[in-house]
């Protein structure tokens, strides 16, 4: 899949968005390192805390079909700025590939392209429970 197809994906999914709080709609899609695309959009709750963004929930629905390596991720808003993953979906992300790329997609599907890495550095994974 061409990096404006995995965009494009990420964009139509927008429209599932649950946001009747902060009216900020994302949607999200996953690619895995067999080509599989898994997408998401964030999900509120009246309770806040539940809240699901779209990155998680893509990922969620991939982790739970049995791939647990992703190549990259589209993040995509509609706004003119490009949507940056949370921490919480950083670490998410960290969690089973940490090599992955995150691409932010504006409203005009402007791709920005950056490395979990870069977005992640000194970053907490199962290593750090080693050497106890
Ligand atoms: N949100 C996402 O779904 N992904 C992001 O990358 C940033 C934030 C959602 C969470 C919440 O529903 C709304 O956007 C406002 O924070």
């Amino acid at each position: 899949m061409t990096t404006q197809e995995l965009a494009q994906k990420a964009m139509e999914m927008i429209k599932m968005a649950y946001a009747p709080y902060s009216h900020f709609r994302v949607g999200a899609a996953v690619e895995c390192d067999d080509g599989t695309v898994y997408t998401g959009c964030n999900i509120e709750n009246a309770a806040f805390t539940p809240t699901n963004c779209a990155e998680r929930t893509a990922i969620f629905k991939a982790v739970s079909e049995g791939h647990l390596r992703f190549r990259r991720i589209a993040v995509a808003g509609e706004t003119e700025d490009f949507t940056a993953p949370c921490g919480v979906c950083r670490q998410v992300m960290l969690e089973f590939s940490p090599d992955m790329e995150v691409l932010m997609v504006n409203r005009r599907g402007q791709v920005r392209a950056v490395s979990l890495r870069d977005l992640m550095p000194y970053g907490f994974d199962a290593s750090g429970m080693e050497n106890r």
